[in-house]
């Protein structure tokens, strides 16, 4: 059956697909010159990406650069590997970074052993307005219980997720924090290593030159913990002159059957961490040149490439003058340790 359609309707409809396909064909012409396009920018895109991926170009500089420099001498303290920077524009999942944002962000370690004045040198660190150093994380065993929660741990340093009462503004332009050698850090050395390098952590030994005299601070670190000299609350480092004179009341009297094996054992292990560690980006700092003359702290700062700033710290040094002042049985330290490699450990001052 025919419908019967009014003739206007049928010009009407006619007149329509007339229009619908006078202007379908642009449309259609357009479209195939938009799927051109997109075809030619994706094969162009595929083929950049493909040369450049296959170019070993920035791997071998690398490479090449960091022989050089095992191949330096190593009496050198400060270690550049490579002028090869890398620029961090970290965005924390935990805070905003604000104006910052955009500032690059150099990761750092603080390798250091107990009673080695670390403390010290993190306070003078942290007062610098673009340093964010997050103390001795791995303190705490969970975090360094196996290879796995160490790595996680790092990452969240470094990703700017672990903020702590330390980690300061969004304009940090360090993060880093103080790891001791018996927090783990000689348990994985090769997984460790690799991690430093892989994500270029700048790595500052802060040890000490006289490890009798670390010894007695141990020894009195130690025994304060019991005794609490100080209003019966035990601390390790103190801020005012009056805390440091009475804690430094207590003279120690030293073991000296194993006086010799310890002193030993205590060398060996910062010789392990720098022999192991090496390979870093790396600066070593004595604590007793850094009494001795504040500009190391310049070159830690340059190392860093920190803008220079003048950096403080409230914490008092506790012993102060000649060791023999601080020895119970001075004598027999001195019987025990001549003609042996730590004599020279008798001679300076605390
Ligand atoms: C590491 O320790 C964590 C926490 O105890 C545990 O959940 C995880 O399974 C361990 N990983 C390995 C590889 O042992
Ligand atoms: C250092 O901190 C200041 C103030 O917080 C900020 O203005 C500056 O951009 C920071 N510098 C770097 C290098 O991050």
């Amino acid at each position: 059956m025919k419908s019967k359609v009014p003739l206007s309707q049928k010009i009407a409809a006619a007149k329509d697909l007339q229009n619908t396909h006078v202007l379908k064909c642009p449309k259609a012409l357009l479209g195939v010159l938009k799927v051109l396009t997109l075809v030619c920018a994706m094969v162009c895109g595929v083929y950049l990406c493909s040369t450049f991926l296959k170019q070993p170009h920035y791997q071998r500089k690398r490479d090449s650069f960091e022989s050089k420099a095992s191949e330096m001498p190593r009496c050198i303290n400060v270690v550049y590997k490579s002028s090869f920077t890398y620029l961090y524009y970290r965005k924390p999942e935990s805070f905003n970074r604000l104006d910052c944002s955009r500032n690059t962000i150099r990761f750092f370690v603080i390798v250091s052993m107990q009673r080695s004045g670390s403390g010290w040198f993190e306070s003078l660190m942290n007062s610098h307005a673009n340093v964010s150093s997050n103390g001795e994380i791995f303190g705490q065993i969970h975090r360094r219980q196996n290879i796995s929660m160490i790595i996680n741990t790092l990452d969240s340093v470094f990703n700017l997720d672990l903020v702590t009462s330390s980690s300061k503004n969004e304009c940090s332009a360090a993060i880093g924090f103080k790891w001791m050698l018996n927090q783990g850090l000689m348990d994985h050395p090769e997984e460790i290593l690799d991690y430093f390098i892989k994500r270029d952590v700048y790595i500052i030994f802060f040890l000490r030159r006289n490890m009798l005299s670390r010894l007695v601070s141990i020894i009195a670190n130690t025994f304060d913990k019991k005794a609490k000299l100080l209003n019966g609350v035990h601390v390790s480092h103190v801020h005012s002159q009056q805390e440091a004179l009475t804690l430094a009341r207590y003279k120690p009297t030293i073991d000296v059957t194993s006086l010799g094996s310890d002193l030993g054992k205590m060398e060996s292990t910062a010789t392990k961490a720098l022999e192991y560690y090496k390979s870093t980006r790396h600066i070593v700092v004595y604590y007793e040149d850094l009494i001795k003359n504040f500009n190391k702290l310049i070159q830690v700062e340059d190392f860093l490439k920190l803008p220079r700033m003048k950096l403080k710290s409230r914490q008092v040094k506790i012993h102060k003058g000649p060791l023999s002042e601080y020895i119970n049985n001075w004598d027999d330290v001195i019987k025990t340790l001549s003609g042996t490699p730590y004599e020279r450990y008798l001679v300076g001052d605390y």
